[in-house]
Order: C-alpha cells, then sequence, then structure tokens
C-alpha cells in the first residue's frame, strides 16, 4: 500500500510546504497552511477510466498534427439569451469552452446562469449542477423567473464521480456547475472547498467536457479581498475568466471578463437585477449618469474605454480641510496609487494646497475605471470641488494627466467622443491630437491640465483662488 504523505497547503494560493509557516511564501497570507494528505496521482487510478480514451485512427492513437491539416471547422456560438453576456463572451458560449464565473455570494450567479441554462435548453439539452441548492429550490427559483424548458436537467449532486457520470450519461451541449467549491472528489482526502479539490475537480471536468465536446460554466465564490478562493490556480486553466460584480444594495450588476481565448478581455456586461430576474441594460452609460440638472459641485464627466465599448461615467470628488496630521485619501472606483499621483499633480503644476485637505472621489455606481484617459476628469472634478464650482453638465473630459501636468491622448477618443455626442453631450475637453472626423461635439483641445482647468471651470481672475492665477502666469510663461 501506498504510504500518505502530510503537506501544509496554502487555502488561498495552494502552494505546497514540508511544515508548517505562519505566512505563506507565495501570497503572504497569515495563517492559511492547512495539513492536507497528499495521496497517489490521479493518473495512476482507476477513476481515469472516467476520461473518454483518446481517438485513435486504424488503431494508431492520433499525436501531433500538421497545422494545415488541422479542421478548423467553425461551431456556432450558443447565444445565452441575453446579449450583454454573450457580449462578454465574445458573441456567445463556444461549444467545448470552459468558463469560470466568479462573483461575491448573493450577486446573482446562480440567476444568471440559470437563466442561460433554460435559454439554451430551448434547443439542446442543458445540464444544471448545483452543489448549494436542490432540484426543488431550483424548478421554484425557475418558476419565479418564468424560465422553464423540457430539456434543462436539473442535478442536485456534490460527488464529482457521479456528476461526471451524467454528463457522461447525458452529453449536453453545456453543463453549468453550481458551484466548484461545492464538488468534491472522494479520492482525495482534503475536504471540498480546498484548493486541492478545486483544482483536481475542475482538471478531470475539464478533460471529460473537452473530450465529449460540452461547454462548461463553472461558478466560483470570491473570497473577501476580491480573488477567487481556491479558483485562483484555475485562471490559467479555464478559457475564459469572468467577475460578477457589483453592490448588492444597487440593482445594477456588471459582468466583467478578466480573461478570453475568444474574445477581448475587460469587456463589460451590464445588467439590471430586477423581481424577475437579470435583465441587460441596453443604454449603460446612462446607468452610471445622474441628472444633467441636478449636478453639484465636483462633479466631472468622463468617457472611459471598457472592453470592445466607450462608458460614459459620473465623477464625483469631494476636498475638504483635513483635521488629521496626515490628510485621508479615499477613492471608490478609481484606481487609489492613480489618484494620489493626480493630486500631487495638482499641488505642485497647479499650485493647490491638496495637502492640507481631504480628498474623496468615487465614480457613479462604483463602477471600476481604472484607466489612464479617466485622469482629467477626476483632476478637474478635485479642482471643482475645491473651488466649489460647477463644470458644465454638458461637457465630457477625456485625457491621461503626466507627471509634468500635460495632458497625453488617449487611444479610441473619435468612439469615446461619438458615444457622448449620442448621449447629449455638447462640449468635450480633449489632448490635443491630430484633427478627428467630425463626431458632433465642440472640441477643446489643451496640452496641459492647467489649460483644461481654465476652459472648463472659467472665471475671471479676481474671482479665482491665488493659486490658480498664480498658476496661470505659470502656464503661459513654461
Ligand atoms: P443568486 O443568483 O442566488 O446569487 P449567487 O448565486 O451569486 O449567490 O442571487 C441571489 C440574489 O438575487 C438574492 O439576494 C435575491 C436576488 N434576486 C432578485 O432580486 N430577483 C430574482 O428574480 C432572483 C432570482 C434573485
Ligand atoms: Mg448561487
Amino acid at each position: 500500500m501506498a504510504k500518505t504523505k502530510t503537506v501544509w497547503e496554502c487555502s488561498q494560493c495552494g502552494e505546497r510546504y514540508p511544515k508548517f509557516f505562519g505566512r505563506c511564501d507565495n501570497c503572504g497570507a497569515w495563517n492559511t497552511l492547512t495539513e492536507v494528505v497528499v495521496t497517489p496521482s490521479p493518473k495512476s487510478r482507476p477513476l481515469q477510466r472516467l476520461v473518454p480514451p483518446p481517438s485513435r485512427t486504424n488503431g494508431i492513437p492520433q499525436l501531433a498534427l500538421p497545422i494545415t491539416q488541422v479542421c478548423s471547422d467553425r461551431h456556432p456560438r450558443l447565444s445565452s439569451g441575453l446579449g450583454e453576456f454573450d457580449r462578454v463572451l465574445g458573441g456567445g458560449i463556444v461549444p467545448g469552452s470552459l468558463v469560470l464565473i466568479g462573483g461575491e455570494p448573493g450577486i446573482g450567479k446562480s440567476t444568471l446562469l440559470l437563466q442561460t441554462a433554460a435559454h439554451l435548453a430551448k434547443h439542446k439539452p442543458t445540464l444544471y449542477v448545483s452543489g448549494e441548492e436542490s432540484a426543488q429550490q431550483i424548478k421554484l427559483r425557475a418558476e419565479r423567473l418564468g424560465v422553464e424548458s423540457e430539456q434543462l436537467y436539473l442535478l442536485a449532486e456534490t460527488e464529482l464521480e457521479a456528476i461526471v457520470a451524467e454528463i457522461q450519461a447525458l452529453q449536453p451541449q453545456v453543463a453549468i456547475i453550481d458551484s466548484i467549491q461545492a464538488i468534491f472528489w472522494g479520492q482525495l482526502s482534503s475536504a471540498p472547498g480546498s484548493v486541492s479539490q478545486v483544482r483536481e475537480c475542475a482538471g478531470l471536468l475539464m478533460r471529460v467536457a473537452k473530450k465529449l465536446g460540452v461547454a462548461l460554466l463553472i461558478v466560483g465564490h470570491v473570497t473577501k479581498d476580491g480573488s477567487l478562493a481556491g479558483p485562483k490556480v484555475l485562471e490559467h486553466l479555464v478559457d475564459t475568466v469572468l467577475y460578477f460584480e457589483g453592490d448588492r444594495f444597487q440593482s445594477h450588476r456588471l459582468l466583467r471578463a478578466v480573461k478570453n481565448r475568444f474574445g477581448a478581455a475587460q469587456e463589460i456586461g451590464v445588467f439590471e437585477m430586477t423581481a424577475s430576474g437579470l435583465v441587460e441594460v441596453d443604454n449603460p452609460s446612462q446607468l452610471f449618469l445622474s441628472s444633467r440638472d441636478q449636478v453639484t459641485p465636483g462633479t466631472a464627466t468622463i468617457v472611459a474605454w471598457e472592453g470592445t465599448r466607450p462608458l460614459v461615467v459620473e465623477v464625483q470628488a469631494l476636498v475638504s480641510p483635513t483635521s488629521y496630521s496626515s490628510p485621508r485619501r479615499t477613492a471608490t472606483g478609481i484606481e487609489l496609487n492613480r489618484f494620489l499621483q493626480i493630486l500631487a499633480v495638482l499641488e505642485k503644476r497647479v499650485g493647490i494646497p491638496l495637502s492640507k485637505y481631504d480628498a474623496y472621489v468615487a465614480s457613479a455606481g462604483g463602477i471600476q475605471v481604472s484607466e489612464p484617459a479617466t485622469d482629467l476628469g477626476v483632476a478637474v472634478a478635485v479642482a471643482a470641488s475645491f473651488r466649489d464650482r460647477q463644470v458644465d453638465p454638458f461637457t465630457v473630459l477625456i485625457g491621461e494627466v503626466g507627471l509634468g501636468g500635460q495632458v497625453r491622448p488617449v487611444a479610441q477618443l473619435e468612439q469615446r467622443l461619438k458615444e457622448a455626442s449620442k448621449l447629449g453631450f455638447r462640449h468635450a475637453i480633449i489632448p490635443n491630437s491630430p484633427v478627428l472626423a467630425d463626431a458632433g461635439l465642440r472640441l477643446s483641445r489643451v496640452q496641459r491640465l492647467l489649460e483644461a482647468l481654465l476652459v472648463a471651470l472659467p472665471s475671471s481672475e479676481s474671482e479665482a483662488p491665488p493659486c490658480l492665477v498664480a498658476e496661470a502666469s505659470y502656464g503661459r510663461t513654461s
């Protein structure tokens, strides 16, 4: 009998150590090492029979093929029934692909996948495996969502071998596993949800699904810090990694592609959670804009680029005198380091004494817009809050701000301007880029941040704070 051996495994990243340490050297997490019994490699075990044998030609196993002989038959993608979901996948589900969908509990992963499964099942058998809910609970949910389909098969099961057997028996075109942390393989000694269980279960499911050409949609729960717990080790294994995010207390949800072998990464899909399930949002920009006649001081509008489309988003800043020895800075939806850099540029190049002020910035709806083209909007919002002034609500700001206070060109400027124009914006402050086709907006080209501030927040010199007047002359002489 094989000798059993124990090792210490990090429950966050899966790194293994021969003995216990308080801190995982690989991911830096504390107290995450748990003792696991190492079992022999699954290859040597009879479970291998679960995976169909390699295809053979004339009894000879087929190995490598010249690229010219590889069949490039493109199978049509399968529509999920939700245009926004298809867009994030790069145009629908690729047959035989493996998609990992991560998200916090309660964000709507099961709802999204049940709706998708019901749509897919209109044409071909689709299997929905739940390790968390009973078949009755899923049926109740489906009734509430108003989706039911004869070819939608439900399986409430957590044991991997039973799931694999069912996939092999049913051969559905799509199988949904909700969630990978709930599934366990009896032959492994570690607990369900542990890194080794997640890795081995997903690995075997993948091999089975690829052989049978079944597309797999796997749900993975995320930890508090936003990383996929356990499934982090799966990110390189799967074809597509999507994160379902959003505020549980707000109705909109974003599905974001962080890796996609069949489409653009960083693509986002926008949904709204309603009483009858997830509904796609046709014009997402409108969701991230408040009414144009309720704009408050310190608000600016930016056009971010998400995946393959522009998104018009409102940014709000608040600057107030600090009562702490070191001022507070918080950023929601904007990368904190970029925000700190913008504050430093505003202080050094424009002369706004922000080191004596607390500064907060937030994007509407908390949507993540950490892209350099948002810099100009953030800088103007901060300056507007400092001066308690309003930026014209029909103006958008696009541009990257350099450390020297210069406004740098950004990619996809034309499409960004077209989106703003479509939403009724009339004016854009942009970097000094080559002449563009008429985007239907009045354009103000600026080379320096200071110029942008003078355009966005015009005022007579007597009204302007001394720092801005002084820097206006600095801007002219430089
Ligand atoms: P769920 O899909 O169970 O989330 P997850 O699988 O990511 O844990 O979604 C649960 C939440 O969605 C729950 O708070 C209720 C809400 N919800 C609706 O608002 N409308 C609906 O039609 C459904 C099915 C759920
Ligand atoms: Mg769920």
